[in-house]
């Protein structure tokens, strides 16, 4: 038996050495340590030796046994090594192989124009300030003076969560007015830019979500000039020194005086076409001094203190910007459209 198990571990030694492969190796494994194997297969006939050879036989299959599982290990380590080195070497990269280009996004023309917006205020001392989609009407109407029963808290316009018309998307930014008089110590200088949502079918100048750029200051002695002023430094920043501006008288709940701004058309110069629709000016903003009652709702003497706001509409000041014909261009997302900003 002592012969038998120094036959094996001779021979297997010996053939483990010898193996090329992972696979090979694994089969002597099984074929000399395997429940079926040569060594298992010596361990069965322990029964036949005396009760003092026993233990001297099993001390030295164990030996055996251990012997056999390092080199196994050790065999099975230089193995892997080289069947990697082989590999590396297969699979060696060409490095002149020119790369796949990676196409890099750009910034949409709408977001350009918004960039340049808010450089533009926050140079001249504004806070830029983001709020809520979903507002309530408190926000969006009741504290900016349109009583229940203005046209423009009608259901046919509005995009209402609830039955009572408490709850509501956002129609335009001026809440954002209310909520920085809430919140925000005097003298307040902020602008509010953010998506906005009425009832309208989509055409080349319509789209049931758009942008808003909300302004506002308040201060003690606060004029139109100011209003007047600001906007015109504004607009020849963006649309180049000269633009041609206009004030028009208007009416909206929460300014008294209220006006819109026109800008003269950037595409016929004031002549008319088809981008004014034959009218020379193109309409940018509603502005106008706060009306006292918005100013006391929200806690804000009127005899105090006085202010102006606007709201432009941001795809439209894109759209001058960069001279595009189609509101649904700022939308689509057609990457040949983008590509050109
Ligand atoms: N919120 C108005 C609209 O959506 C625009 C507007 C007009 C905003 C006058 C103002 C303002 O802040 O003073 O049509």
């Amino acid at each position: 038996m002592k012969e038998q198990l120094s036959k094996i571990r001779t021979e297997a030694l010996a053939a483990f050495s010898s193996a090329q492969t992972a696979a090979e190796l694994d089969a002597l494994r099984v074929q000399y340590l395997g429940k079926k194997g040569e060594l298992t297969a010596v361990l069965k006939q322990m029964g036949r030796l005396s009760a003092e050879e026993r233990p001297v036989m099993g001390q030295m299959a164990n030996e055996v046994r251990t012997v056999l599982e390092q080199a196994l290990e050790k065999t099975g380590a230089r193995l892997e090594e080289a069947a990697l080195e082989e590999r590396l070497k297969a699979e060696t990269v060409d490095v002149t192989v020119p790369g796949k280009a990676q196409k890099i996004g750009r910034k949409h023309p709408m977001y350009i124009a918004l960039d340049e917006i808010k450089d533009i205020f926050v140079g001249m001392g504004f806070t830029v300030l983001d709020g809520p989609e979903i507002e309530l009407a408190t926000y969006n109407f009741d504290k900016l003076n349109a009583e229940e029963g203005h046209p423009s808290r009608d259901w046919s316009d509005t995009f209402y969560f609830d039955k009572d018309s408490r709850v509501m998307l956002r129609s335009q930014t001026s809440p954002m007015q209310v909520r920085a008089m809430e919140t925000m110590e005097l003298p307040i200088r902020i602008i509010a830019p953010g998506r906005v949502y009425r009832k309208d079918e989509v055409d080349a100048t319509h789209s049931p979500m758009f942008h808003q750029v909300e302004g506002m200051v308040i201060d003690k002695g606060v004029t139109m000039a100011d209003l007047k002023g600001t906007l015109n430094t504004v607009i020849e920043k963006l649309y180049g020194e000269g633009t041609v501006t206009r004030f028009r008288p208007h009416h909206f709940p929460f300014t008294e005086p209220s006006c819109e701004m026109d800008i003269q058309c950037h595409k016929c110069g004031g002549r008319g076409c088809p981008t004014c629709k034959g009218e020379g000016w193109i309409e940018v903003l509603g502005a106008g001094m706060i009306h006292p009652n918005v100013l006391r709702m929200s806690g804000i003497d009127p005899e105090e203190y006085s202010g102006w706001a606007f709201g432009m509409g941001l795809e439209r000041m894109a759209m001058g910007r960069f001279k595009i014909a189609d509101l649904r261009l700022i939308f689509e997302n057609d990457v040949r459209f983008l590509e050109q900003f």
